[in-house]
């Protein structure tokens, strides 16, 4: 490392401050503080108590002024958000040809085609590991040695909040939004928890590690996505007794030219390895035809970890090593052609509200059994709604469209109540 840098960062919270600890550890250790000198640091509001001091910090207010400041070489984005100051700033800055690192997934799922252009065109490096499961290193693993050995599969836990609620829940019996609070008050949960808890963060996730393992553009509008407001602690009752737990994942599938892209509550197996990761953790299982299986875990937010991929993908500027944003070229990636949620087959976990009285389950099962939906299990169990049943039923694999035919008649039942659930199974874990 010869060469001096000139960086300027963009925000200064979790994921800022955690980097300049990193930073400063670095420094201290190496001896090479020529090399890198943080230029300007643009800051919302000075005045925002954070938990390191800010008096010999180079603050600025106005970020798109170190898009243009000659001194600075490359630009560290962590305002987050996938419109606004945060794209306006690094499409700038890529124009400008400085390098960009970013911790932010939403920018790259819905603007990731259109910034890498600009960063090839430019030869300019796009950097963004911490933008995906904090600290465990996934990006730098697919887009830099895994993609050439024919991904078929990466699936996994991708948001912390939601795996920390999903726990809570399941163990502890508590509720849903005081488990939430919880999760905001440790950090790892988005200010605004809707993305967290819609699904919509590991959906952003996903779509990007789609683009890296198939070679295919980002496309995130593409991605199925179902959150994890309408799980109650009932489902963890009856998952529970029937073998599995409950898990969010965000899945991606390659199979000829046809992609999966989802995100949604799943059941797993008890004994899998998914059903494992508990808490804020994340983890990432990359299945392919060369290695097999390979499984990353690890925490997924928060200063430490998300500081330190800020710092690996600095590294990696400082090093002289340049990667394509997307893995290989632009021009190169296909479009995905991506299966609809409807046309895919699982099989699901059925939970139905319906009247305790006798020709109840014969009438359910008959109208299942007219759509050729054939049943594995089946158990009944009374309802906190008084002469009300709950009937849980597990069925084999069948095309979605075809179950949601049926419980739409389902529905349509004199004795049922308009409350019937499903929820996936992830058989193939
Ligand atoms: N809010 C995210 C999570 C962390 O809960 O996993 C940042 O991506």
């Amino acid at each position: 490392m010869s060469n001096s840098l000139g960086v300027g960062i963009a925000g200064l919270g979790t994921v800022g401050g955690g980097f300049l600890k990193q930073l400063k550890s670095f420094k201290a250790k190496s001896n090479s503080e020529s090399n890198i000198k943080i230029v300007q640091i643009a800051v919302k509001n000075k005045r925002k108590k954070r938990n390191f001091s800010i008096r010999s910090l180079p603050l600025i207010s106005n970020a798109m002024e170190l898009a243009s400041n000659e001194e600075i070489d490359i630009i560290i984005e962590l305002i987050g958000g996938s419109s606004g100051i945060a794209y306006k700033l690094v499409k700038k800055a890529l124009s400008n040809k400085k390098h960009v690192i970013t911790a932010n997934k939403a920018l790259i799922a819905t603007h990731g085609n259109e910034l890498a252009t600009i960063a090839e065109k430019n030869k300019v490096c796009l950097n963004y590991e911490a933008a995906i499961a904090g600290g465990v290193p996934i990006v730098k693993a697919v887009r830099e040695n895994l993609r050439f050995n024919k991904i078929s599969k990466i699936y996994g836990i991708l948001n912390g909040t939601c795996n920390y609620i999903l726990t809570k829940m399941s163990r502890d019996k508590r509720d849903f939004k005081d488990v939430l609070k919880d999760a905001q008050n440790k950090g790892f949960a988005e200010l605004d928890p809707t993305f967290d808890i819609q699904g919509i963060d590991a959906g952003h996730k996903i779509s990007i590690l789609s683009s890296l393992a198939f070679n295919i553009k980002v496309d995130f509008k593409g991605t199925y996505i179902e959150g994890i407001s309408k799980i109650d602690a009932s489902d963890f009752i009856f998952a529970k007794e029937l073998g599995y737990s409950i898990k969010l994942l965000a899945i991606a599938a390659i199979n000829g030219s046809q992609v999966e892209q989802r995100v949604h509550p799943c059941f797993v197996k008890q004994d899998s390895d998914i059903s494992k990761v508990d808490n804020e953790l994340n983890a990432i299982v990359v299945n392919d035809n060369v290695i097999g299986s390979n499984i990353f875990e690890g925490p997924g937010a928060g200063a430490g970890p998300t500081g330190a991929s800020v710092m690996s993908d600095l590294m990696d500027i400082l090093r002289g090593t340049y990667i394509l944003p997307l893995g290989s070229s632009i021009d190169k990636k296909k479009k995905s052609k991506i299966k609809k949620i409807t046309e895919q087959k699982f099989p699901y976990y059925l939970r139905i509200l319906a009247k305790d009285q006798s020709g109840v389950m014969a009438s359910i099962t008959k109208v299942l059994s007219s759509y050729k939906v054939s049943i594995e299990s089946i158990i009944q169990k009374p309802s906190h709604k008084k002469s009300y049943a709950e009937i849980i039923l597990i069925i084999h694999r069948i095309k979605e469209s075809t179950l949601l035919l049926a419980l739409k008649k389902i529905k349509g039942l004199k004795t049922v109540s308009s409350s019937v659930k499903l929820i996936r199974i992830e058989d193939s874990l």
